[in-house]
């Protein structure tokens, strides 16, 4: 191969799913967004990422909204554009392994309500924890895009990437996405990595990266450069810091060159407009922290997601801890090592994490083990590109023999048993699938929707005895 055909960069604007998730802890509700639906379909975008990820849980559990409902309503306003969402594997959208009955039945139902195009992950990148989802996105006539979630160590070399996609490829998939959660891929890694990858796949590659580092546009320029398909970007009010790089600048980046995207800035310009308020808002109130809008040069020392780095920073407040936050950064690489090196994305970021904090804090390592973490050990969450610390295991699991199958195999179907558990409060199909990925937190917004139903009755109810006095 010589030179890389030149051609228009294709766009997916992610304000209504990651940009919020990344600077305002995924708080923008559905009223705030719908206003400006229209506006966002006549731009041409290659797709609008608007739904899974973390947008599932915050609706439910501190939005009191349905995250089912905000879909539909998507559907119905963006007649022209692709809806694309970001699904976790076998873990959905939740923190835990499913039985393949629930994954096949989220992306059946995810599809029935508006998603074009499904974007799945696996933490650990175990191409076995992805096939079920793919072949049902396949099955239901939907784009399954399959993303590797990139990170840094010694495994994880142009070689391993290049074989992963092969097997991407073979399994169904209709495209990959680079998932750069942290911000880590370098401009000049990002030539090497797409230019590997066109050369290997045939189907489409897309590139994902946070500017948490403050590399993410040149990264996007050189990934472009290098025959890269499409890239996420965020409208300006809520791109940079921990979000993607800005939409208009990307654009007006690759006006007038082979890359050229096409879209109209006048109308980008009318989004932004949109949305400034909204970030004002949130800068007033502080739920937009101007902390997490810079670059963040840890993340770059400590390879260490920017959520991550909050998390941990919000564990050890809560422990009275926070002079260890050096420490446990420093711990963190160490704990992944021990657990076979994975990515650190949703939910291996929050097991090292998680682990990382008890073994500074305990002052030994792994005197006090978490669920996830012996669970990890275990094999449930599947297969770690490296080995796990053999020590480190024993201690933690004893003598109990790992698995090594695809874990999902050892999971009987559960549909049926969520359904007989979540009975009473089922007013939609959907609704199970709500409880199966957070049944408490489902199960109190069931509460809630039914004593709002009930005020509006009891609301119609007093309107007609007004009418018709007695
Ligand atoms: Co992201």
């Amino acid at each position: 191969m010589t030179d890389i055909a030149k051609k228009p960069i294709k766009i997916t604007e992610t304000i209504l799913r990651d940009a919020h998730q990344s600077l305002i802890a995924t708080r923008m509700t559905t009223e705030q967004m719908l206003p400006i639906v229209d506006t966002m379909d006549k731009v041409g975008y290659h797709s609008v990422e608007c739904w899974g990820g973390a947008t599932f849980d915050a609706s439910l559990r501190f939005l009191k909204e349905d995250p089912w409902e905000r879909l539909r309503k998507f559907r119905d306003g963006f007649k022209n554009t692709k809806l694309q969402m970001l699904f976790r594997g076998q873990n959905i959208l939740g923190y835990r392994p499913y039985a393949d009955d629930v994954v096949e039945y989220f992306v059946q139902k995810s599809i029935a309500n508006g998603i074009d195009i499904i974007r799945i992950f696996d933490c650990l990148n175990d191409m076995r924890n992805l096939q079920t989802a793919v072949k049902a996105a396949n099955k239901e006539k939907g784009h399954a895009q399959v993303a590797l979630s990139y990170t840094l160590g010694d495994a994880y070399t142009l070689e391993y990437w290049t074989s992963i996609a092969k097997e991407i490829e073979e399994m169904g998939a209709d495209s990959i996405c680079i998932k750069d959660m942290a911000g880590l891929l370098l401009p000049y890694k990002a030539t090497e990595l797409v230019k590997a990858l066109k050369e290997t796949v045939k189907i489409p590659i897309q590139l994902h990266t946070h500017y948490t580092s403050g590399v993410a546009s040149m990264t996007y320029m050189k990934a472009v450069e290098a025959g890269v398909d499409v890239i996420d970007t965020a409208i300006s009010p809520f791109a940079l810091g921990t979000s993607q790089p800005a939409t208009e600048v990307m654009v007006e980046t690759f006006k007038g060159t082979p890359y050229d995207s096409g879209l109209d800035q006048k109308l980008l310009a009318e989004i932004a407009d949109y949305f400034r308020p909204i970030r004002d808002e949130a800068l007033d109130s502080g739920l937009l922290n101007p902390k997490n809008l810079g670059v963040n040069i840890k993340t770059l020392l400590y390879q260490v997601p920017g959520g991550m780095l909050s998390n941990l920073t919000s564990q050890l407040k809560e422990q009275n801890a926070e002079d260890k936050f050096y420490d446990v950064l420093e711990e963190v690489p160490r704990v992944r090592k021990d657990l076979g090196e994975p990515p650190l994305v949703t939910p291996s970021s929050q097991i090292v994490g998680t682990q990382a904090v008890f073994n500074v804090l305990m002052g030994e390592r792994y005197k006090m083990v978490t669920k996830e973490t012996k669970a990890v050990l275990s094999g449930e969450y599947g297969k770690t590109v490296k080995p796990f610390n053999k020590e480190v295991q024993k201690k933690c699991i004893g003598d109990k023999e790992p698995i090594t199958c695809r874990p999902a195999d050892l999971i009987p179907d559960e549909l049926d048993t969520l359904r007989g558990e979540m009975a009473q409060w089922s007013e939609q199909d959907e609704d199970v699938l709500s409880y199966a990925l957070f049944p408490q937190v489902a199960t109190d917004f069931f509460k809630y929707r039914e004593a709002q139903q009930t005020k509006v009755d009891a609301t119609v109810a007093d309107s007609k005895n007004g009418a018709y006095p007695v």
